[in-house]
């Protein structure tokens, strides 16, 4: 038996959702650039989910089942305020808000396609609504229903916010959902896959996902981001911060990715889109600070930013509280998650590797009072 540490390089299964090939992205077979200049964030959960762009009514129909569906059970919200919500991190509450959103869905346990397909409607469209009323419950503030005129970006802004967004916010918000929905094998959505194998239900995938996303080396990273900036807080500070962080071999949040080696094709658009928003909130400092990390860090170690480094200052410049940075990654990465379990369904076969043992030879049992 050979072991490969953190799975690198192990092909795990076969996908036709996304591929990332000599550092290019795609979704089914289209180019994350073309996606991100073009579609909307609702075209890319029918791509992912159905393996093809959809037509004119198709689109209308999603976006239709999407807004009917946004409305979450009271209960979900009200267990927020049983929280020590003053000490919860938000994909905590996430985490547990969709799993027990499960609780309430009569069909939780039913496996054929079509309640299943329900049941992604309703974890797509109520994901938006856990986030942005947990937000507001924390500040002592009141949920916001839903406008189903809106779409799905618009919406969450204005249920996070509670006014109707700036065409501007709108359009990089949505972009930036684009950007974050799907990552081939990435270890959220193989957690999600690991969990399904087993045959469990989509709530228990996503809820392990969810968990996986948290952590710093993952969907976590875009918060630490910020943290960082905060810290480093003045641009003539960079320098002396990122040197001494590199000498004590520190990592830096927002840099390095285990499959892509020239660069993450969704930093560049998540860089433009930090300039123009900055420039517009007057705070360039965070797009100006960051561009100069992004010198040090790839002149020094030859590590490019990865999706988490811009997207911190664009949100950011949003308005949008920094431990709400990866609730947002997952509000969009559940896109991919979905489109991951419905395809394990569809040709399962259990995940179940083997390690390699490596403790002690066989071991003779000595009572307690021997020991
Ligand atoms: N800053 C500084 N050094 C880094 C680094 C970073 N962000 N990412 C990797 N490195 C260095 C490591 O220290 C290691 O150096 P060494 O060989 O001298 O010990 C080498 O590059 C390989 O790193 P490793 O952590 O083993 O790579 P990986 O493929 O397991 O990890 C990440 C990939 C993404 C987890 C890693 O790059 C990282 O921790 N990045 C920061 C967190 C982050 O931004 N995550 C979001 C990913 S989208």
């Amino acid at each position: 038996m050979t072991t490969t540490k953190g799975l690198e390089g192990v092909v795990a299964t076969q996908s036709a959702i996304s591929s990332i090939i000599d550092d290019t992205l795609t979704y089914v077979g289209y180019d994350i650039d073309d996606l991100a200049n073009n579609a909307s964030f609702e075209e890319v959960i029918y791509l992912l989910w159905h393996q093809r762009l959809p037509k004119t009514d198709e689109l209308a129909e999603l976006k239709q089942q999407l807004a009917d569906n946004m409305a979450v059970p009271q209960g979900v919200l009200d267990q927020f305020k049983m929280f020590p919500i003053d000490q919860v991190h938000p994909m905590s509450a996430l985490r547990t808000a969709v799993s027990s959103l499960g609780l309430y869905d009569e069909k939780a346990e039913d496996m054929s396609e079509e309640a299943n397909y329900e049941k992604a409607i309703k974890l797509q469209a109520k994901v938006a609504t856990i986030v942005t009323a947990f937000s507001r419950i924390r500040k002592g503030l009141e949920p916001i229903a839903p406008k189903p005129e809106l779409g799905y970006a618009a919406n969450f802004l204005y249920m996070l916010n509670g006014d109707e967004p700036e065409e501007i916010a709108i359009e990089a918000f949505d972009k930036a959902l684009v950007l974050h929905a799907d990552h081939e094998l990435n270890a959220s959505t193989f957690t999600a896959r690991v969990c399904v194998a087993t045959l469990s239900d989509i709530y228990s995938g996503v809820t392990a996902a969810i968990g996986a996303l948290k952590g710093p080396l993952h969907g976590g990273a875009n918060e630490q981001v910020m943290k960082m900036l905060m810290e480093i807080g003045e641009e003539e500070k960079v320098e002396s911060y990122i040197r001494e962080k590199l000498d004590n071999k520190e990592k830096i949040m927002g840099f390095g990715h285990r499959v892509y080696r020239n660069g993450d094709p969704r930093a560049k658009h998540l860089r433009e889109m930090s300039k123009r928003l900055t420039a517009l909130r007057g705070e360039e400092k965070w797009y100006n600070m960051s561009t100069k990390i992004e010198g040090i860090v790839t002149g020094e170690k030859k590590l490019p930013p990865n999706v988490d480094f811009y997207s911190a200052s664009v949100y950011h410049s949003l308005g949008i509280d920094h431990d709400l940075f990866t609730p947002i990654f997952a509000v969009s990465r559940f896109s991919g998650w979905i489109a991951h379990i419905l395809e394990q369904y569809s040709n399962n076969r259990l995940i179940r590797p083997r390690a390699d043992y490596v403790g002690p030879g066989m071991q003779k049992y000595v009572p307690i009072d021997q020991r």
